[in-house]
């Protein structure tokens, strides 16, 4: 995901950049402005409180920002993150914003803020006020929101410059100057970000063989927890011996195994673009530890996907693998295959549901031969690297 806050004085060019970047970077544009712009036309209860406060110039109150950000922000699925154009404008709005990115298990990229000096500001906002219908664009009301900025807004920076994720670009230059100057700010924080990606689907669909293919042709790093396990029990590691005796006595691996598998691996791939998580994670628990340990790691999912294949069909595939060198323990009868896809639908299939209304998930057709499922989804996720980058 990626998150950006634009931030400057009123008429520094951050709803005029907002246009560019939301679309170049496909993000949910959240303008406290706008929407209390809209409440207003609306005359709803918010309007109605914030009407002689914005008419003033002056700042409304975090409460009423709190109420109208929840109403907009519950979901946003298909979008790569958000760009939020004039919040946060106080102290405890940064903490809001901080407690929200947890609360969408994400986090702010950089907060950029578009310098321009006070008369700039003046001379750009009377110009717009006699096109804008804006009835905050008069002299008068335009130096009141100056002076809140500098009173209230401006020190909300050092909030950020002590995050480490404050940068400044000149707000003065043209348009297309401003422009280039924060897409390049935005190429560099995503040349820092890795591409993550979670591959679902029952077993059959293809997502090992699938999953391989693709993490080698966009060189990302594969994660199969299932194979990992099988290397610590080949390798009779301690843990491989400990797994060993799990199986023997038909109990399931723990996730604490997993998690200091895949904490190993991540702290072992150094300059990779990404991951593809293979079977991981299978339950609502393993959503949460992957998200926390992305999250430890400064990063995020940035693509789901889910292999779709009718279930007559990946039985019939599991049981021609069963037959062949390729045969997994678990695929070596019939009742097993069951029990492997009734499990996948009771465990895994919540996950799936929880990522499609948080991240929106992206379904893809898992029939037809290997090469036709691998062009369908390297499209899909090449246009999600593009997005991105
Ligand atoms: P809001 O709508 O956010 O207004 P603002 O911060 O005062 O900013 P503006 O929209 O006026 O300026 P902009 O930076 O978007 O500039 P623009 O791109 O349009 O907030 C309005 C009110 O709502 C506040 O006063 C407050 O009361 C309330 N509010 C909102 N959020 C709040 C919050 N979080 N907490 C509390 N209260 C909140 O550009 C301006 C003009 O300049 C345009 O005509 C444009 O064409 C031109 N221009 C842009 N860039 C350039 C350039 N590079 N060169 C030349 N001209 C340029
Ligand atoms: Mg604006």
């Amino acid at each position: 995901m990626l998150n950006i806050a634009l931030f400057g004085p009123p008429g520094a060019g951050k709803g005029t950049q907002s246009e560019f970047l939301t679309k170049k970077y496909n993000l949910f544009y959240i303008s406290t402005g706008d929407l209390l712009r809209k409440e207003m036309a609306g005359k709803t209860k918010l309007g109605i409180e914030a009407q002689s406060i914005i008419a003033s110039g002056g700042l409304v109150s975090d409460e009423i920002i709190v109420q109208i950000i929840e109403k907009t922000i519950t979901d946003n699925p298909g979008s790569n993150g958000f760009l939020f154009d004039g919040f946060p404008r106080t102290y405890i709005q940064a903490y809001i914003l901080e407690g929200l990115m947890l609360k969408l298990n994400t986090s702010l990229n950089c907060l950029i803020s578009l310098n321009v000096p006070e008369e700039e500001s003046v001379k750009r906002l009377l110009n717009r006020g006699k096109t804008s219908g804006r009835s905050d664009d008069n002299e008068q009301v335009i130096r009141n929101r100056l002076k809140e900025y500098n009173d209230k807004t401006l020190p909300v920076l050092q909030f950020y410059k002590d995050k480490g994720i404050y940068v400044e670009v000149d707000g003065t230059k043209s348009i297309d100057e401003v422009h280039k100057q924060i897409t390049e700010i935005i190429r560099e924080q995503l040349s820092k970000s890795l591409f993550n990606i979670v591959l679902f689907g029952y077993p059959g669909s293809g997502r090992g063989s699938q999953g391989k293919a693709l993490a080698k042709h966009f060189g990302l790093e594969y994660v199969a927890t299932g194979s990992m396990l099988e290397q610590e029990i080949k390798l009779n590691t301690e843990t491989g011996k400990k797994i060993t005796e799990l199986y023997e006595n038909g109990q399931l691996v723990p996730d604490e195994i997993v998690v200091q598998l895949i904490e190993k691996k991540l702290a072992n791939s150094k300059d990779v673009k990404g991951f593809i998580f293979k079977g991981f994670p299978r339950t609502l628990v393993q959503s949460y530890i992957l998200d926390g340990l992305l999250k430890k790691h400064g990063s995020s999912l940035s693509m789901i996907i889910e292999i779709e294949v009718p279930t007559l069909e990946l039985i019939q595939r599991l049981d021609e693998r069963s037959k062949t060198d390729g045969c997994m323990p678990y695929d070596s009868s019939t009742a097993r295959i069951v029990k492997r896809l009734q499990e996948h639908e009771q465990k895994t299939v919540p996950v799936i549901e929880k990522y499609n209304l948080l991240h929106g998930v992206i379904k893809m057709d898992g029939l037809g031969s290997f090469e036709e499922v691998f062009n369908r989804i390297s499209y899909a996720i090449e246009n999600g690297f593009k997005s991105m980058r």
